[in-house]
């Protein structure tokens, strides 16, 4: 072959990277397309084997050693990623209901993951029910012939409610039905999912994994070799595939969540504490807390012997007493300075958000007290330092 011109010899260039490049962190591995070194190894690939690559959607060794790490993580053999914490629930969703099917979901399940059943899957043919995650009885008076499918959350969403995943699982395999777990809270730290008897774990790493509040991305874990041919099949035929460099911030920002975990779980029991002794609270939703719905629940899943004082994810609310006006409670919110407004948790910045109770639960359960509902993310500053700026800002619902 003739010298080749300078814009092939752009592209087709002879030389090669040396092996033997060794840094702590893996290199991005970014590829839509994969050369193969043969017809004949293109022909034989397979892309569901982890022994070799087909095409960057089906996975790289950035993607593959990320799931790789996940699953350990959570305790399961399989994991497929997914762009973000909330498309993980639609994929388990969509790979594992049919038309006719009816999913179970738990009455503090997370609001978009309720839309999502309220929109796509109604419009799908495929029904839901709400059930009480604090009473098993509840579980079991709804499960029929057309059940397939149960989600839990632990703690549940906003209002923290910790359920005894055990016994809701054992429903779920005395009736024959798959059980999945939205795991973000415990982000695989807290207890081990697949100990609990759960099916499947669909975890946000948009939280606690990234930690930086900046990459977007959810992750499906199984132990089931059939159950995860199943999401990996339907994962590759619906085209949703992760960035590159995003897996490489989560790959970066595993190694260093247990700590950050540990860390602002003890920050929030420091300001959560500080709070639930302030006149105009009249309840603190934190699982670790005596007192807290579910708290027994949180003690069996979450102490063990290597973490006597159990572990919690770092995100609480607060019920702020009814008869102080709400717009006082909107007003301590603005008045913060160090804890920014703003949806989200697990990231290095303290955040604050005021739900009402109405919209996200409409009949108000026994064990949550009336008032004004305010929920809490604790970041990486300083704890003392967010109980200074919580005084000066609880003036406005003290006064
Ligand atoms: C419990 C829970 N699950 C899932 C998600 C969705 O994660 P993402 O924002 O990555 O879609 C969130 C996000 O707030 C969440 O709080």
């Amino acid at each position: 072959m003739t010298t080749p011109s300078i814009p092939t010899a752009l592209i087709h260039h002879p030389y090669r990277a040396p092996e033997g490049f060794l840094a702590p962190q893996l290199p991005i591995y970014q590829a839509s397309t994969v050369i193969f070194p043969s017809l004949k190894a293109l022909r034989e690939r397979d892309w569901r084997e982890r022994d070799g690559y087909t095409y960057g959607l089906h996975g790289t060794p950035s993607s593959f050693t990320l799931e790789s790490r996940l699953a350990s993580l959570e305790g399961g053999l399989h994991c497929t990623l997914t762009p973000s914490g909330l498309s993980a629930i639609a994929h388990v969703n969509f790979a594992l209901l049919s038309q006719g099917d009816e999913v179970l979901l738990p009455s503090n399940a997370y609001g978009p993951s309720l839309a999502l059943a309220k929109g796509e899957l109604a419009q799908f043919g495929i029904t839901h029910q709400i059930y009480d995650p604090l009473d098993p009885h509840s579980l079991k008076s709804l499960l029929n012939a057309r059940t397939r499918l149960v989600w839990l959350e632990a703690a549940g969403s906003v209002t923290m409610e910790f359920p005894d995943l055990r016994a809701l699982t054992a429903l779920c395999q005395a009736h024959g039905v798959l059980s999945a777990l939205d795991n973000t809270w415990g982000a695989g730290l807290a207890f081990n999912p697949f100990d609990c008897g759960l099916d499947v774990s669909v975890h946000a790493l948009t939280k606690y994994p990234s930690g930086g509040g900046d990459v977007l991305m959810g992750s499906i874990v199984t132990k089931d070799d059939v159950l995860a041919l199943q999401i990996k099949l339907s994962h590759m035929r619906m085209g949703t595939g992760v960035a590159a460099h995003d897996v490489a911030a989560i790959l970066k920002g595993l190694q260093s969540m247990p700590v950050r975990y540990a860390h602002q779980d003890q920050s929030a029991r420091a300001v959560a504490a500080f709070l639930k002794t302030q006149a105009g609270v009249a309840q603190l939703l934190h699982p670790a807390f005596e007192g807290s719905p579910g708290h027994a629940h949180w003690r069996s899943h979450c102490v063990s012997e290597t973490h006597l004082e159990g572990l919690a994810a770092g995100i609480f609310s607060v019920v702020f007493r009814p008869e102080i006006e709400s717009a006082r409670v909107d007003a301590l919110c603005e008045g913060l300075k160090l804890f920014k407004l703003g949806y989200s948790w697990g990231g290095p910045m303290s955040l604050v958000v005021p739900y009402e109770m109405a919209s996200i639960r409409g009949k108000l359960p026994a064990h949550l007290l009336p008032g004004h509902l305010v929920r809490f993310c604790i970041g990486l500053e300083d704890p003392q330092d967010l109980i200074e700026d919580l005084k000066q800002a609880l003036h406005a619902v003290n006064h």
